[in-house]
């Protein structure tokens, strides 16, 4: 993507220019940012997805008398209010994963690394339909697909919730800026600035998402894998003492046994390559629900894409797909990594590819990972 060049998308700027002004820091509402723009999922294939085990689903309904009601999925046809209901919203997550076009659409936002890119999430409501005002940890695009929603949003400072109920909603909303959005229109918004969508007649929201790890978080599952792989790195050295000195109180940890352990985390830690490749592995992990179907009879190589649901990342030695790593240098490293940005390779590039890659890419294709395709990507 030539992040220099304006885009619709964005209203006319570059993604460049987008990232420095907007990225973070402040909202963008964009006019037509998607021409001709429409439900890719019909409303009844997104029922019928929110009823399937695998898919992550919610719904939210406004009862008369104001009170908000939340349930999880799957939901059974008869389990959702009827369309002429009004004031109610399903939410289904993940759609990038499970309709083709949606995922089309998400790969117009790669503009912002990979690693930061988390869902697409389709939200359908019927009139006066919305989950109540609130805010979100993570940047969003609400990129209206069919019908209209009014949107308010402000900068929000009491962030306080309303007490006993089952969705965080504001206790003193304060709208600055409202907007109605008709198809095509999209609403960029900075984590924590509040926002309240309504529904004017039924209406579809794609939420384009995305995630940032919590220190916490991510400390946990590095130090994990990391833990995994320590007892090669740190050596099979044992604790030795020749110069304990009798003790009188026998319960206290050794200063000797403290330092031994400080350093032995230290070497286990002081590898870079452990650490990167913890993060690789991690950040491209496929999410929970995900599963990959091997072809029946794997194709002889030619043009690859990836699987939509296939995660490919690489740092400057590594390359990840689906929460594995392989080293890569050289020819074949500057191939996967064109692989990883471009999802997909031409079948003159595959057949450059050396006798290991060309295996490894064999490999990736029986898992279900990366399939043949007559597409030039
Ligand atoms: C929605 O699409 O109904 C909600 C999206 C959001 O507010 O984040
Ligand atoms: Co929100």
């Amino acid at each position: 993507m030539h992040t220099d060049r304006p885009l619709p998308l964005l209203g006319g700027l570059a993604p460049a220019q987008f990232m420095s002004r907007h990225w973070q820091r402040k909202p963008l509402l964009i006019r037509q940012a998607v021409a001709d723009m429409r439900a890719l999922v019909p409303r009844a294939r997104l029922l019928e997805l929110a009823g399937e085990e695998h898919v992550e689903s919610r719904l939210v309904v406004q009862e008369p008398g104001g009170r908000w009601r939340l349930q999880h999925g799957p939901f059974a046809r008869r389990a959702l209010p009827p369309r002429n209901r009004p004031g109610w919203t399903l939410l289904v997550q993940g759609m990038d994963l499970h309709d083709a076009a949606v995922h089309r659409l998400m790969g117009q936002f790669r503009f912002v690394p990979e690693a930061r890119l988390d869902d697409v999430m389709i939200s359908y409501a019927t009139d006066g339909g919305g989950v109540g005002p609130h805010f979100d940890s993570y940047d969003v695009f609400l990129l209206q697909a069919e019908g209209r929603r009014r949107w308010r949003i402000g900068r929000q400072h009491d962030l306080s919730l309303q007490p006993d109920v089952p969705l965080k909603i504001l206790a003193h909303f304060e709208a600055e800026e409202e907007w109605v959005l008709e198809p095509g229109d999209m609403l960029y918004l900075p984590p924590r600035w509040a926002h309240d969508g309504i529904a004017e007649g039924e209406c579809q929201t794609y939420s384009i998402g995305f995630r940032s790890p919590a220190r916490g978080e991510l400390a946990r599952e590095l130090l994990q894998r990391i833990a995994e792989d320590a007892p090669d790195e740190a050596g099979e050295a044992l604790y030795r003492d020749p110069r304990q000195a009798a003790t009188e109180t026998p319960a206290a940890v050794p200063a000797e046994m403290l330092r031994f352990a400080r350093e032995a985390v230290a070497t286990a830690l002081r590898d870079p390559q452990l650490l990167d490749r913890a993060l690789g592995e991690y950040l491209s992990e496929p999410k929970p629900n995900v599963w990959f179907e091997p072809p029946d009879q794997p194709l002889p190589l030619g043009a690859l894409q990836l699987d939509a649901r296939t995660r490919m990342l690489y740092d400057e030695r590594h390359v990840y797909i689906n929460g594995e790593s392989w080293r890569a240098a050289g020819r074949d490293a500057r191939l996967m990594r064109r692989l990883a940005d471009r999802r997909g390779l031409a079948a003159r590039e595959v057949a450059g590819a050396s006798e290991d890659a060309r295996a490894l890419l064999m490999s990736w294709c029986e898992a279900g990972w990366v399939h043949t395709t007559d597409e030039t990507p």
